[in-house]
């Protein structure tokens, strides 16, 4: 028997400072439809999320808010759970950075640096931005000594530091971007990467020392100091694959064989703001613990308003769960999916998001509303038998064409070409007229053959539509007489004659559109 495939696939782990935004909904959906995607394939898949908890940013709002960082992390980390579970993220992992086993493994890993001689102590002199949790040299400084990434004003620091000897993996990173022409997915981002590269690559601070903060993991050589939170962060990868065992002697810890645990990832899904974080200092420290590298990497673009990033601190954020109060949780999955072309920024808007609703109700709801209610109209609730007609081809072609552009990321040209088969379905409605059909006592068996195709245009639309709108394609397959949705494989050979459809409310219902935020 051959082996299922198996996928490791990670969103970041988001810091938990505020509530999780449309940008961080977006793409813990993106990896989410994937999982479906893969899962519904047949492959064994391994989906990872969570927190960030440590870190200056995570200490200041609770200095802020005047309560202990772990209390701010309990409560928040719970709030991202909770919208998870509402946006019907399938995630078999939650990982909290806060964990002990984590941080059990980040000793080990820093541990294992350290013993191969790829840390060194030195004085840092530089700029920091803590709502980055970056560190910055003078010439990457903006305007005014504004952090280059988000603009806001950064703090000089002085310190003495942990450096990993990161410079010395320039050139094989190099080598294995450009023998990999896949592992950064899109090629703009990729270009991106290698254009970063050919400045030479410093060093990399991996800790802070605890007069300056303590809300960190401590240096397994040095207790005065606790680790750089991005490198934490990082390692969370790793700690969810289950490959490193810290409580094993040395040597034994799983660094040289990853055999039996999830690692390396297939894929790492950001975007592209840590990008950097995620296609250089991830890399090249794994590189240097001697750890095999990640398969993949996609960076997708930002959900923007106006001109600028939705971000929590420029107070432009929309709530995804006060969407999907409105319009439901497949409804907001599907406007993020379909509307951002995955690597580009695309903007929010009310007007949009009501457009794309339209779109599932108007083609798809209706497709199904209308299918149904002619099964029960004219064949008593009973799908018919009947052979293919031209109609089938397209359902084939479709299913052949999503699956190429899911295999590309290119999840916006899957969901279009999805939907594209539900109006081509409809249209094939007026072209048919089974109402006439159903008149002419001579034309039953050109109405078996209409109905017949539009229900198998219906489970294989379930199919292509459920990563996406798993709730929703549930309930269609119920009301199509199945017990679950068919995979993509079984969808085109599913023997749907002779199940009983049964009507119910709109799939999507029609909605006020006044006052839509
Ligand atoms: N904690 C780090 C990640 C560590 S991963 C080892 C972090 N967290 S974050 O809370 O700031 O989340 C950043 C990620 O959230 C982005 O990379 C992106 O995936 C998502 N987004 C946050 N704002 C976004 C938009 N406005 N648009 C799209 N995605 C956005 O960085």
């Amino acid at each position: 028997m051959t082996q299922r495939q198996r996928k490791y696939l990670t969103t970041p782990i988001y810091y938990p400072s505020g509530e999780p935004h449309l940008g961080h909904a977006y793409t813990t959906i993106l990896a989410d439809v994937l999982a479906r995607f893969y899962r519904q394939d047949g492959v064994d898949v391994y989906f990872l999320t969570g927190t960030d908890e440590h870190g200056q940013k995570m200490q200041d709002e609770a200095d802020r808010r005047g309560i202990a960082p772990l209390e701010l992390c309990d409560l928040m980390a719970a709030r991202f759970g909770a919208a998870w579970e509402r946006l019907e993220i399938s995630h078999d992992r939650f990982i909290r950075t806060t964990e002990a086993e984590h941080i059990a493994v980040v000793q080990a890993f820093l541990t294992r640096l350290w013993e191969r001689g790829e840390i060194y102590e030195g004085a840092y002199t530089g700029w920091y931005c803590v709502h980055e949790e970056r560190y910055w040299t003078e010439k990457d400084l903006g305007p005014g000594g504004a952090c280059p990434d988000c603009g806001r004003p950064t703090q000089h620091v002085e310190e003495k530091n942990y450096f990993f000897r990161m410079g010395r993996y320039q050139d094989a990173l190099i080598e294995h971007i450009q023998s990999n022409p896949d592992w950064i997915v899109p090629d703009m981002r990729r270009n991106e990467v290698l254009g970063f590269l050919r400045k030479p690559l410093g060093d990399l601070s991996i800790s802070r020392p605890k007069t300056r903060l303590t809300w960190g993991i401590t240096l397994p050589f040095d207790s005065d100091h606790v680790a750089y939170v991005w490198v934490d962060a990082l390692i969370n990868y790793l700690t969810a694959s289950g490959t490193i065992d810290p409580t094993a002697p040395a040597g034994q810890q799983g660094f040289g064989d990853v055999t039996g645990s999830w690692w390396p990832a297939d894929l790492h899904v950001m975007g592209k703001d840590i990008l950097t974080t995620h296609a250089v200092y991830w890399p090249t420290l794994l590189m240097g613990a001697g750890l095999p590298l990640p398969r993949q990497i996609l960076s997708h673009g930002w959900w923007v308003a106006g001109e600028t990033k939705m971000s929590k601190s420029l107070g432009n954020v929309v709530d995804p769960l006060a969407l999907r109060e409105r319009f439901g949780t497949d409804a907001v999955r599907w406007y993020l999916l379909r509307e951002m072309p995955t690597g580009s920024d695309a903007s929010y808007t009310p007007e949009r998001f009501l457009a794309r609703y339209d779109e599932l109700a108007n083609v798809l709801g209706n497709l199904a509303s209308r299918v149904i209610a002619m099964i029960e109209k004219y064949r008593q609730g009973v799908v018919p038998g009947a052979p293919g007609t031209s109609l089938d081809a397209r359902i084939a072609a479709t299913m052949g064409s999503v699956r190429e552009s899911m295999e590309a990321y290119r999840v916006h040209d899957a969901l279009a070409a999805a939907m594209e088969l539900a109006r081509e379905a409809n249209g094939w409605v007026e072209e048919r007229q089974p109402w006439a059909q159903a008149k002419d006592a001579g034309a039953a068996a050109d109405l078996d053959e209409t109905l017949a195709t539009l229900a198998r245009a219906l489970v294989t639309l379930a199919a292509l539509f459920q990563p996406v709108a798993p709730a929703k394609m549930a309930e269609l397959c119920t009301r199509l007489g199945l017990d679950r949705v068919p995979t993509l494989a079984e969808s085109g050979s599913l023997a749907i004659a002779g199940r009983r459809v049964t009507k119910g409310a709109p799939l999507f219902p029609k909605i006020e559109t006044a006052g839509v935020a």
